[in-house]
């Protein structure tokens, strides 16, 4: 069920969202060659605390960290391990977090040193594609607008989108309905309204779109080895306007 929100909802959700940028923006700076998966979720574990939050991934169905690091061919849910950076490497990092009962979600994928220019290519079309789905949420749109577009420009830029993972609805709950799936056809699909709250999260491979889910029962690969990038934010319908809630300041 998706919830509805009202003022208090939305400022909740706000308050939740801001710790999540926060700690985007903290694991931005941190993540640079020989620093582990490990140190990045002690990091953000303490950020969300401080924040007054909780962390929303720590015990969901049974995941065992703070946030997901997913490194180079995973594409999400890779559970923080001793895995060390390296230059060259590209890094997701998934967050989220609860501030009295409401939720924030999203994701970034940062470049480690220097990546070669087709790994930034690829990096930077996740992003636009994100926000071109972005572009399309307002009342009375529909979920296969958003879907449309940012298949749009991620295989525009010759890259492929992941089916098996979608983004979704968000509030009380981390996953409510709908689902936003990355691709589809513009005009179909459920109708968005005031008062709903979103996750758009594109999720990009080199090569072919397909996944393999690995035997811990979390970390998802590209099933070609291929490298994957991964950008999500928490987009709320308010009555005034449509709000990114967890841009990084
Ligand atoms: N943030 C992820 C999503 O966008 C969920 C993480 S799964 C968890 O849907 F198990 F780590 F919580
Ligand atoms: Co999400």
């Amino acid at each position: 069920m998706i919830t509805i929100k009202d003022a208090d909802g939305f400022a909740k959700m706000r308050t939740a969202s801001r710790v999540v940028a926060e700690v985007l923006t903290a694991l931005r700076k941190a993540a640079e060659p020989g620093v582990t998966m490990n140190d990045l979720d002690q990091i953000a574990a303490a950020i969300i605390r401080d924040g007054g939050c909780t962390p929303s991934f720590l015990g969901y169905h049974g995941y065992p960290a703070t946030i997901c690091t997913s490194p180079n061919n995973v594409i999400v849910h890779g559970i923080p391990d001793g895995y060390t950076l390296k230059d060259g490497d590209i890094l997701s990092v998934d967050v989220g977090a609860i501030f009295e009962g409401y939720h924030g979600d999203a994701a970034r994928t940062l470049p480690i040193g220097d990546v070669p220019d087709e790994v930034a290519k690829l990096i930077r079309a996740t992003e636009e594609s994100m926000e071109a789905g972005i572009e399309q949420v307002k009342a009375g749109a529909r979920i296969g607008d958003i879907g449309a577009a940012v298949q749009q420009v991620a295989e525009g830029a010759g890259f492929s989108v992941v089916r098996e993972y979608v983004g979704h609805g968000i509030g009380k709950q981390m996953h409510e309905e709908p689902q936003i799936p990355n691709y589809g056809e513009a005009g179909k699909g459920m109708k968005l309204k005031e008062g709903m709250a979103i996750c758009i999260e594109p999720m990009v491979n080199m090569g072919d779109w397909r996944t393999e889910l690995q035997d811990d029962g979390w970390t998802v690969t590209t099933a070609d080895g291929s490298l994957s990038a991964h950008f999500e934010n928490t987009i709320a319908i308010t009555p005034s306007g449509v709000e990114v809630m967890t841009r990084e300041g």
